[in-house]
């Protein structure tokens, strides 16, 4: 089945800028994120002319208001078709039912939610009033998505293999912060490679600079790709002696 895992994160300003580095690109290999930066400076018409082009789109917006806001802006997002929108879990039980009941029954978009972003430490944790470590917030977070029904969530591949444990292999896991194993860590922290991701357990691997920069960007793509079938053809031996 046509079922690319690498999501390659559009961190550009602009569609001109977009357009360029998805010319080089091909739907078979990858799908593509649209974050806040560029749908704000491109908007609808972007969404449509990468459709167009056949790759399907994260709309990578993290939603977080008041329920019926929210379930009107994932209604208007799931309207532009395309393949995933996303939600903060920290809206909350009503906000996540809302999200969900607002996305149409048989909807080819899927609902995901992010847990707490990667950028808080124990101590902004502690300056918002939340309790526990960054690990409890994540799995109680996780397990109010699932309670409400959404596809998924967002993770770090470290937290993966935790969370595909306890919410079984249906649960969407979406890993950002993965690198070649010879590739330039960037600004991210906590890094993985894409074959340590799938055998953690994430479903899908979103990855900017080391496609985006590349000198050749789809030969990148093909060589990430050709790594995660590999592993992915590994998994599936395992599960097949058990
Ligand atoms: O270039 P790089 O591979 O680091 O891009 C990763 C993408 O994933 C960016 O769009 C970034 O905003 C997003 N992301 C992340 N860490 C998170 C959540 C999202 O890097 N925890």
């Amino acid at each position: 089945m046509h079922d690319p895992r690498i999501i390659v994160a559009l961190d550009f300003p602009s569609a001109e800028d977009a357009l360029l580095l998805v010319r080089k690109l091909n739907p078979d290999l990858c799908r593509l994120k649209v974050g806040k930066e560029l749908f704000t400076a491109a908007g609808p018409q972007l969404i449509e002319k990468l459709t167009h082009q056949g790759f399907e789109v994260f709309l990578d917006l993290k939603f977080h208001d008041i329920p019926n806001t929210v379930a009107s802006a994932c209604k208007a997002a799931a309207n532009l078709g395309v393949w995933m929108i996303n939600v903060h879990a920290l809206g909350g039980r009503k906000m996540l039912t809302a999200a969900r009941d607002a996305i149409p029954q048989g909807s080819a978009t899927k609902l995901i939610a992010v847990t707490l972003l990667t950028s808080m430490d124990q101590s902004d944790i502690t300056d918002i009033g939340l309790q526990g470590s960054p690990e409890q917030i994540v799995l109680r977070l996780a397990q109010l998505t699932n309670d409400c029904g959404l596809d998924g969530v967002v993770c770090s591949a470290l937290e993966a293999a935790q969370l595909r444990q306890h919410f079984g292999t249906e649960f969407c896991l979406v890993t950002p912060g993965i690198r070649p194993a010879d590739g330039h860590v960037n600004d991210q922290k906590r890094i993985t490679t894409p074959q340590q991701a799938i055998l953690n357990g994430a479903s899908y691997l979103v990855i900017g600079r080391p496609i985006t920069q590349a000198s050749d960007p789809l030969l990148m793509c093909q060589q990430l790709n050709s790594k995660i079938l590999t592993a992915i053809a590994g998994l599936h031996l395992e599960i097949g002696k058990h």
